[in-house]
């Protein structure tokens, strides 16, 4: 029970697809942990699975529609949360879109709407929610980066900027807050089988659905895509006591995929390249 007494104001914390996407999965651990879980989505529908185990688990939890791009939404979103529960102990910004191109492909439509959820999101929940943690003298906020922060896995130019905005902005913040009781940091993911990846390549490889599993698990070094549970233990992790000299930093949950310059795991007969 690390976070007993605690809540936890998570965004994006449905699943886009039927499964256990990052947000559900970290809102489960957390309650099963005794948080108390402020579960934000812009999506209702998606919000009902997360809501259905957290009762299952027998753990507490508000449910709120909201879009973080807009202040007055997320505003409203942060005062509705402390008016229940009375405090904000963890802050999780999972909000993330993807889109596949380069400067070439994608439209400025895309770029505008990749920056607003996936960096100006994270903007405006710390806007209201750090005031919150600066009052209690405690808190820890947790974004939800991704290893296209700093390596290539296919043309994805506005996600991977994205992202790596999302890694200064952890850093630039947490030295900012850092002797304000305040931890900073954030959550890298590499090639994880959350529901919203396995439904698009079962819609673009159809019968060929299972080799094009088995080619991603091939590149990553531990010999398998990670899941949603992967990221919920990490960010657990960070958002204990047990982390808390912990801050400022990106901690990487990708079975070693970012460190691989091969693109597939070691293999002794390798020994010449
Ligand atoms: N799945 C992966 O392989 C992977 C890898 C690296 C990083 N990530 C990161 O993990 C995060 C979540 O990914 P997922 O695959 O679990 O996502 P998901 O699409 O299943 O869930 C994200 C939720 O965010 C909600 N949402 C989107 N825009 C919103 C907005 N403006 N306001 C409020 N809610 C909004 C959606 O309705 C959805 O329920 C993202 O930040 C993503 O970049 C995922």
């Amino acid at each position: 029970m690390r976070f007993k007494d605690r809540v936890a104001f998570i965004s994006g914390a449905g699943a886009s697809s039927p499964g256990w996407s990052n947000g559900k999965a970290v809102s489960v651990l957390l309650a099963r942990e005794g948080a108390k879980i402020f579960a934000l989505d812009r999506s209702p529908e998606h919000l009902a699975e997360t809501l259905e185990a957290i009762s299952a688990a027998g753990g507490e939890c508000v449910a709120h529609t909201a879009d973080v791009t807009r202040e007055a939404e997320v505003k409203a979103a942060v005062d509705r949360c402390t008016a229940r529960f009375g405090r904000i102990d963890v802050l999780f910004n999972n909000v993330g879109l993807q889109a596949i191109g380069g400067p070439e492909e994608i439209e400025e439509e895309v770029w505008d709407r990749l920056m607003n959820a996936n960096v100006k999101s994270i903007y405006l929940t710390c806007r209201h929610v750090l005031p919150v943690m600066v009052k209690q003298r405690r808190g820890v906020v947790i974004n939800n980066s991704s290893m296209a922060a700093t390596s290539f896995l296919y043309p994805s130019i506005a996600y991977s900027s994205s992202k790596g905005a999302v890694d200064a902005f952890t850093r630039n913040l947490a030295v900012q807050y850092a002797g304000k009781g305040v931890r900073v940091v954030a959550v890298r993911p590499g090639l994880m089988a959350t529901p919203r990846i396995t439904s698009r390549m079962k819609a673009k490889f159809g019968d060929g659905y299972e080799e094009a599993l088995n080619q991603r698990n091939k590149v990553v070094p531990m010999g398998a895509m990670g899941d949603a549970w992967d990221v919920a233990n990490a960010v657990a992790f960070l958002a204990s006591d047990d982390a808390r000299y912990i801050t400022a930093t990106e901690l990487v949950v990708d079975g070693g995929l970012s460190a691989s310059a091969l693109g597939h795991p070691w293999d002794d007969t390798e020994r010449n390249l």
